[in-house]
């Protein structure tokens, strides 16, 4: 029972799309599991270029079956817009092919009202949300009153959840200032929503589980990164969602025995889009030009990312508190040209140096990070298809990360197509070649 998991190292933004676009092959099933329409996947494809923000990437690989687990927040308008679109770009043609958990939380439109009205009223301490409900609606799961997507097919029991929960969100709203919602408004929109999105919705646990046991290979699809796991990250400056290969069990309904292995994806420096630390940021030139070479403007808010140098301390604790057995290292063709690269090896705050990432954030937001400069390559390696074709500051830099973050780097993209790709190893042929890692 292949499993493999495939998460961020970083803050979002690695390139997973495209990872797990390239293993999908391999795959039989791909699963999201975490997180909601504030992804958004990239994934270019000869000419098309495809951004899925709630179906996996998988969905672009014929004959592959696609799930989205009770872990996502689900919005229902969004998801029927880009099912439209993929299958308007050729994909997505046999509708079995996407399944949905029915036991999915649902994004409402007062969850977006409010993650916005709740931005604007904290001012400069703003997280610098996606401004899609992501919050607000894992808030309401938490609190239990969410409403989940099998709720829709009971229209009694949906209205008498809907009546309540407006209840509170426009006397909430209001206190914002902001207008609040009519319930049949919500009622017949949802209801209409829910007839188009009754064929995909299943029990998606059971789907997973039996798919694994019948040894078919399934790769969990992460969204956003290391970094902003509600629990694990640069708190509160993260996400509202666990995003650490862990959530795979939890938001998919398996086991952790169902894991064999988790994949890291690490961009070959460092991007961050909205607020909060970043103790490699680069402010100056150097950065402007990651940012315009490498295209680091949101998928989904198309605001432009910060950038820096790679944070080794980062990605060795992605690789720690994911349990990280492999590295697929993406852009490295954005770090040509430049005379010298930096990787940071620790942080210096009040005269002490941290080579673990802190869990307080002030260190996080007040250290300064300690580097290791290299020399940097003048080649374009975009063309390069094969590890020894790389120049050798560019392998010098590679081995220098492996390194320092003391896992093996088994993957290098150096674009965004998918030929653009040095794949050493595949975690799901060594999985079927070696045998299960664990004796079960
Ligand atoms: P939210 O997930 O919309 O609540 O936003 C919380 C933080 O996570 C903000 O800093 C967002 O920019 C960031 N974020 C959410 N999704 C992504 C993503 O897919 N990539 C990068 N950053 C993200």
């Amino acid at each position: 029972m292949p499993g493999v998991v495939i998460v961020g190292t970083q803050w979002g933004d690695e390139g997973k799309g495209k990872i797990v676009d390239i293993l999908a092959s391999s795959a039989d099933l791909i699963v999201r599991f975490q997180g909601g329409s504030n992804a958004g996947h990239t994934v270019v494809i000869g000419s098309k270029k495809v951004v899925l923000h709630q179906i996996p990437s998988g969905i672009l690989s014929p004959r592959k079956k696609c799930i989205i687990g009770n872990g996502v927040v689900l919005d229902l308008e969004q998801l029927l817009n880009e099912i439209r679109d993929i299958k308007a770009l050729g994909y997505m043609k046999d509708d079995s092919s996407l399944q949905i958990s029915d036991e999915a939380q649902l994004v409402m439109p007062y969850h977006k009202r409010i993650d916005l009205a709740k931005e604007r009223a904290r001012g400069k301490s703003k997280i610098g949300t996606t401004g899609r409900g992501i919050g607000p609606a894992y808030e309401d799961k938490v609190a239990r009153i969410g409403i989940r997507l099998i709720d829709l097919f009971d229209q009694e029991l949906f209205r008498d959840k809907l009546a309540q929960a407006l209840k509170e969100k426009n006397w909430y709203l209001s206190r914002f200032g902001e207008e609040g919602f009519e319930l049949y408004e919500i009622f017949h929109d949802f209801l209409g929503m829910a007839a188009k999105i009754k064929k995909y919705v299943t029990n998606t646990s059971l789907v997973v589980n039996h798919g694994l046991k019948r040894g078919e290979s399934v790769l969990f699809e992460g969204a956003q990164g290391t970094m902003l796991d509600v629990d694990h990250g640069t708190y509160p400056y993260v996400t509202s969602s666990n995003t650490v290969a862990a959530q795979a069990c939890t938001g998919s309904g398996i086991g952790p025995t169902m894991i064999n292995c988790v994949m890291g994806v690490s961009k070959a420096y460092t991007t961050r889009v909205g607020s909060g630390p970043f103790p490699t940021e680069l402010t100056d030139e150097i950065g402007e030009r990651l940012r315009e070479k490498g295209g680091e403007y949101g998928a989904t808010t198309g605001r432009p990312r910060r950038c820096g140098w790679f944070d080794a301390v980062v990605v060795r604790y992605a690789v720690r508190i994911n349990g990280i057995d492999s590295i697929a290292l993406t852009k490295l063709d954005v770090l040509s040209g430049l005379p010298s690269v930096k990787i940071c090896t620790g942080y210096r705050f009040k005269k002490k140096v941290f080579t673990e990432a802190p869990s307080s954030l002030r260190v996080w937001q007040e250290c300064v990070p300690v580097y290791e400069e290299m020399a940097g390559w003048p080649e374009d390696i975009s063309a390069v298809r094969d590890i020894k074709g790389l120049p050798r500051n560019a392998k010098s830099y590679v081995k220098k990360i492996e390194e320092m973050i003391g896992v093996k780097i088994i993957l290098v993209s150096l674009g965004n197509e998918r030929k653009q790709t040095i794949l050493l190893e595949n975690p799901f042929k060594k999985i079927h070649t070696v045998g299960t890692k664990r004796s079960r």
